[in-house]
């Protein structure tokens, strides 16, 4: 079965538009796994524009399924996991002036760089997963530098506007779930999926997990946030038994 990871981070930007105390994500993350999640995930960023250290700290005393932490690999962040202890960390690239996560990390040739934080979350007990795009080369180098998963951006496909740039997304997308199955490591996936183009992406072979947030809050405006999530995990349901 597809597990279905939902992402909290937008709960946390409507609290911080106020620097209030609600919405909190910490209940948002109940609700979620009420509603049938199977994960939830936060990026706590360095300027905390949205999720705050007090959310983690919680986070990981009342999710009852699996904490994934997005984070920086930076020193400052890597202390906190270690302390903190989530179940996984998935290492992400990160700029200040970015609205979003753009685009993948770089692993390879950056290996120096990833190998000892990899090694430093292993020792703490936490399993360390790698955003990267789709390219071969990434997904090699994510199994040398330690990691147990990687979790394909799907951003790019997410954004296509004419169907060649889709099929060509998913194309690459098929290749390196692929490779990074045969190679040993767990395959996720997200970036800007939403209940029309989900899709596509539930057909990547040895698909283990997605992480969605954004389309997710969106809905819960309109919907309630807890039929936003019970709809996509039944999409992932339908999916699963029929697939
Ligand atoms: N995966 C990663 C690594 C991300 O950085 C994000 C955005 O925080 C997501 C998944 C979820 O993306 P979205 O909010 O577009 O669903």
């Amino acid at each position: 079965m597809i597990e279905l990871g939902i992402n909290v981070d937008h709960i946390a930007t409507v609290r911080q538009a106020r620097r209030s105390v609600e919405p909190d994500p910490v209940w948002a993350a109940a609700v979620a796994e009420l509603a049938g999640a199977d994960g939830i995930t936060v990026h706590l960023r360095e300027d905390r524009r949205h999720i705050q250290d007090r959310d983690v700290r919680l986070l990981r005393e009342t999710v009852r399924t699996r904490l994934n932490l997005e984070m920086a690999n930076v020193p400052e962040m890597v202390e906190i996991a270690c302390d903190i202890v989530p179940d996984h960390v998935t290492l992400v690239p990160e700029k200040r002036e970015e609205v979003t996560t753009e685009g993948g990390l770089l692993v390879a040739g950056r290996e120096s760089d990833i190998r000892p934080t990899a090694e430093a979350l292993r020792q703490s007990g936490i399993r360390p997963a790698l955003f990267i795009d789709p390219v071969p080369d990434q997904v090699r180098a994510s199994l040398d530098v330690g990691a147990v998963a990687v979790e394909f951006n799907t951003g790019e496909y997410s954004l296509a506007t004419d169907q060649e740039t889709v099929e060509l997304c998913v194309q690459q997308l098929h290749e390196s779930a692929e490779l990074a199955a045969e190679i040993g490591l767990a395959v996720h996936a997200g970036h800007g999926l939403d209940t029309r183009n989900v899709y596509r992406i539930l057909t990547l072979p040895h698909l283990a997990e997605l992480n969605i947030g954004h389309s997710i809050v969106a809905r819960a405006l309109f919907f309630g946030f807890e039929s936003a999530v019970r709809e996509m995990k039944e999409i992932l349901l339908r999916y699963s038994t029929t697939a």
